[in-house]
């Protein structure tokens, strides 16, 4: 068996959404310290739907063909699908990733995490108070 999906190859070779953009209204970058690579994604957020998605990554072809496919699957949504859109979820719609690659997914799950955050904290919707986790 191929180490890597068809999926994988195809939005590794032919990311879609690659880019950046001016007028975003989230940006999210996050990094994995263990391998050094690093994920950034723009969102263009209307009436809490996300209406169109741009992403960079420095790094390897999983987490490109990673993030590639996670902005195709939040483009269109609202905020709350896309919160809710996990690293599982990314590498299954890839046709599944390697385990030891699976953290590459994790990038893209986090990114838009933390753009999201970033529009939240913007338009003053983030709740004042962080909660706790576990
Ligand atoms: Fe770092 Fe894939 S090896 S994100």
């Amino acid at each position: 068996m191929a180490l890597y999906s068809e999926k994988v190859m195809d939005h590794f070779t032919n990311p879609r959404n690659v880019g950046t953009m001016e007028d975003a209204d989230g940006v999210g970058e996050v990094g994995n310290a263990r391998c050094g690579d690093i994920m950034k994604i723009y969102l263009k957020i209307e009436n809490d739907v996300i209406v169109d998605v741009k992403f960079e990554t420095f790094g390897c072809g999983s987490a490109i063909a990673s993030s590639s496919m996670a902005t195709e699957m939040i483009k269109g949504k609202p905020i709350s699908e896309a919160l809710a859109l996990t690293n599982k979820a990314i590498a299954e719609a890839l046709d599944g990733l390697p385990a030891h690659k699976m953290h590459c997914s994790v990038l893209a799950e986090e990114a838009i995490r933390a753009a999201i955050e970033d529009y939240e904290t913007r338009s003053g919707k983030k709740p004042a108070v962080a909660v706790a986790e576990g």
